[in-house]
C-alpha cells in the first residue's frame, strides 16, 4: 500500500527511521513528509536514502505536482510518529500550514497519530481535549508509553516502540477494510508482519531476589536478567506493551518498559498480583528464592565474644508462579497466559527434560522454559539452550544459542499458544 509517514518534531523523531524501515521491509511504498522542525532532528538525507523517494515539507515545491492534495489523497494509510503536542493541536483545529498539514486534512484513509511528550503536555486539559476530539472524528490516537523521557523525568508520554506503532497502524489500516485493508491483512499473515502479541500487555519478571538477614545482609542469587531483558527486547519488537518486574540484577532494564523494581520475594509477588492483574500474559523468568530467614533480625547480627555462630533457620518463600496459576484458576484476576521458567539438572534415572516435564504439570502454566544448568551453564552466561514445553501437547522447541535467540523461541510458543486460543474462541485478550 501507499502510505505517508509525518515526522513532528520531537526527539524521538529518530525511531521514526526504524518505523519507516519495517513500513519498508514489509513491501510498503512510503513517502516522508516531515515538519520543519523534524529536520532539525533527523535530516532530510536520512528520510530520502531510507524511503528512497525526495522530501518536502512545504506546500510551494513541485507545485504543477500539487503535491498538497495528491499525497492526502492517494494514500492508503497515514502514521504520524511523532505526534508533537502541537501538533496534535494543529490536527484537531485542522489547519495546514505546511504539506503535512495539508496531507491530513485531505486524507480520506486511516490515520494513526503516535503522540510523544513530557507528561505535563500529555496530561495538559488543551492535549486531552484534543485527543478525544481527533479519536471522535476516527482517528487513531496510539497510548503513549510510560518511562524515561528526554531529560530526567518519566512517566506517560514515550513514543511507544516502531514495532508496536506499526502492529497498531496495520490494525487500524485491516479494520477500515478497502484496498489498504487488505493489503494489511495480507502483510500480517507474512513472517514478520503483525504478531498475535501486538498490542498485548506483557508482565516480565526478571532478575534475582534477595531475602534479608538483617538490615544490611541478605541471601540472594547470581541471576544477571539477562534472559528477562533478552525477553523483554523480544516482546517488544512483537508489538506488545512490556511490564518489566525487575529484582536485583546486573544488567540495565530494557528501555521501552514500564518497570518495578523489587527485592524480596513478597515483593515480587505482590507487584505481579498486582501488574499481572489485567495483563495478557505473564512470564515469571525471575529467579525466585525458594528460602528465606525465618526470622529477619531488625538490628545488624554481631560476633560474640565465644567465638560462636549464629544458626540461620530457613523456611519456604510464597510460590509466585503457583499463586498467580491458583489465581487465573479461580477465576481471580490474573493473566491468561503463563509462563514458567525451570532450572533443571539430570541425574541417572531422569533427563532435565523429563524433570522439566512434571514441573510443567506440578506448576500448572502455559509454557515451561527448561533450561540445562550445571558446569556454569546458563548463569550470567551470554549462550544458552533452552526447550519450551507445551501443556496444550505441542512438541517441545530446544534453542541453542543467545539469550536473544532463546527469547526468540519463547516469544514463537507465545504467539502459537495466543494464535491458537483466538483460532478456539478461549479468553486470550
Ligand atoms: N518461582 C516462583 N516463586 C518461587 C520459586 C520459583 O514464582 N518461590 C518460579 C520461577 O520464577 C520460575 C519457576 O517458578 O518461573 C521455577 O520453579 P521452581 O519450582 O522454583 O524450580 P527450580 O528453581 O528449578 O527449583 P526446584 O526444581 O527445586 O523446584
Amino acid at each position: 500500500m501507499e502510505v505517508v509517514l509525518g515526522v513532528g518534531g520531537g526527539i524521538a523523531a529518530y525511531k521514526a527511521a526504524l518505523l519507516l524501515r519495517l513500513m519498508k521491509e514489509a513491501g510498503h511504498g512510503v513517502t516522508v513528509v516531515p515538519t520543519d522542525n523534524a529536520l532539525r532532528f533527523v535530516g532530510a538525507p536520512t528520510w530520502e536514502a531510507l524511503s528512497g523517494r525526495p522530501v518536502r515539507t512545504d506546500t510551494f515545491t513541485d507545485v504543477p505536482e500539487v503535491s498538497h492534495v495528491r499525497l492526502g489523497r492517494e494514500a492508503d494509510l497515514v502514521v504520524v510518529a511523532p505526534a508533537t503536542a502541537d501538533l496534535l493541536a494543529r490536527t484537531a483545529a485542522g489547519m495546514a500550514p505546511d504539506l503535512l498539514g495539508n496531507v491530513l486534512l485531505t486524507a480520506t484513509c486511516p490515520v494513526v497519530l503516535a503522540p510523544a511528550m513530557h507528561t505535563e503536555m500529555w496530561r495538559h486539559p488543551a492535549t486531552v481535549a484534543n485527543v478525544a476530539l481527533l479519536r471522535e472524528r476516527g482517528v487513531h490516537v496510539i497510548e503513549p508509553d510510560s518511562g524515561r523521557l528526554t531529560g530526567a523525568d518519566s512517566g506517560p508520554g514515550r513514543l511507544p516502540e516502531p514495532a508496536r506503532i506499526w502492529a497498531e497502524a496495520q490494525d487500524a489500516a485491516a479494520r477500515a477494510g478497502g484496498r489498504a485493508g487488505r493489503e494489511a491483512a495480507v502483510t500480517a499473515a507474512e513472517p514478520g508482519a503483525a504478531s498475535p502479541l501486538a498490542g498485548r500487555t506483557v508482565v516480565i519478571s526478571a532478575g534475582g531476589t534477595r531475602e534479608a538477614l538483617d538490615p544490611v545482609r541478605f541471601l540472594g542469587n547470581r541471576s544477571s536478567g539477562k534472559q528477562g531483558t533478552a525477553l523483554a527486547e523480544a516482546v517488544l519488537a512483537a508489538g506488545a506493551r512490556v511490564r518489566f518486574i525487575a529484582g536485583p540484577m546486573s544488567v540495565a532494564p530494557p528501555a521501552g518498559t514500564e518497570v518495578t523494581a523489587v527485592e524480596s520475594t513478597q515483593e515480587l509477588l505482590e507487584a505481579v498480583l498486582s501488574e499481572a492483574a489485567d495483563a495478557d500474559v505473564l512470564i515469571m523468568a525471575a529467579a525466585v528464592a525458594d528460602f528465606r530467614p525465618a526470622q529477619v533480625a531488625t538490628s545488624k547480627i554481631k560476633k560474640t565474644d565465644d567465638g560462636g555462630a549464629p544458626t540461620i533457620v530457613l523456611e519456604r518463600t510464597p510460590d509466585v508462579l503457583a499463586t498467580a496459576v491458583q489465581t487465573r484458576d479461580a477465576g481471580g484476576p490474573m493473566a491468561p497466559v503463563i509462563v514458567g521458567f525451570a532450572a533443571e539438572t539430570g541425574d541417572e534415572h531422569t533427563t532435565p527434560l523429563e524433570y522439566g516435564r512434571a514441573k510443567l504439570a506440578r506448576k500448572g502454566c502455559d509454557l515451561l522454559v527448561v533450561n540445562e544448568v550445571g558446569d556454569g551453564k546458563v548463569f550470567g552466561q551470554d549462550a544458552t539452550e533452552v526447550t519450551v514445553l507445551s501443556a496444550d501437547g505441542a512438541e517441545p522447541v530446544t534453542r541453542t544459542g543467545s539469550k536473544a535467540e532463546a527469547a526468540a523461541a519463547v516469544v514463537e510458543a507465545l504467539e502459537r499458544v495466543l494464535a491458537s486460543r483466538e483460532a478456539g474462541g478461549a479468553p486470550g485478550r
